[in-house]
């Protein structure tokens, strides 16, 4: 007797499986495409954070030099040991020599924040 030869097992896949993978594949396309226009959108740096830089170059410079070194008569700002609300203090008032700074207090305390991080 001839044992039957057992048949060849059909792809158990069912169709759906392809729709499944082309959805997948939409999914993880929207999220690349996402990833690279939400940074765009929102930086991660305030504005005016990222002008206090600026600023200084334009309204302190002159006087404690480009990186805080402190220019003549003038004092040094980088290593500073006055803290970030003293220098706002500064900042809004000014002293002696030392002009006011007219600008928003988002600014003034960006500035601050600035001259804390000189070195
Ligand atoms: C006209 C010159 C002049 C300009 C412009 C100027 N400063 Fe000053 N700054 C001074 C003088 C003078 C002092 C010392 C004030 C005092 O204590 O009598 C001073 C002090 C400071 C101090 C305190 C330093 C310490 O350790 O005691 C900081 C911080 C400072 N300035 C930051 C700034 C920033 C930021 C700007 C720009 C927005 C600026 N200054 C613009 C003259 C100037």
């Amino acid at each position: 007797m001839v044992e039957p030869v057992a048949p060849i097992a059909p792809d158990p896949a069912p169709p759906v499986s392809r729709i499944t993978l082309v959805g997948v594949g939409l999914f993880v396309a929207a999220l690349v495409v996402l990833l690279l226009v939400i940074p765009d959108a929102e930086p991660a740096v305030a504005p005016d954070e990222m002008d206090a830089g600026k600023m200084y170059a334009q309204k302190c410079a002159i006087c404690h030099g480009a990186a805080g070194e402190g220019k003549g008569k003038f004092v040094k700002v980088a290593g500073t040991v006055k803290s970030e609300e003293e220098i706002v203090h500064l900042l809004e008032n000014g002293k002696g020599d030392m002009p006011r700074f007219d600008a928003s207090s988002e600014q003034r305390a960006a500035m601050a924040k600035f001259v804390k991080g000189m070195k």
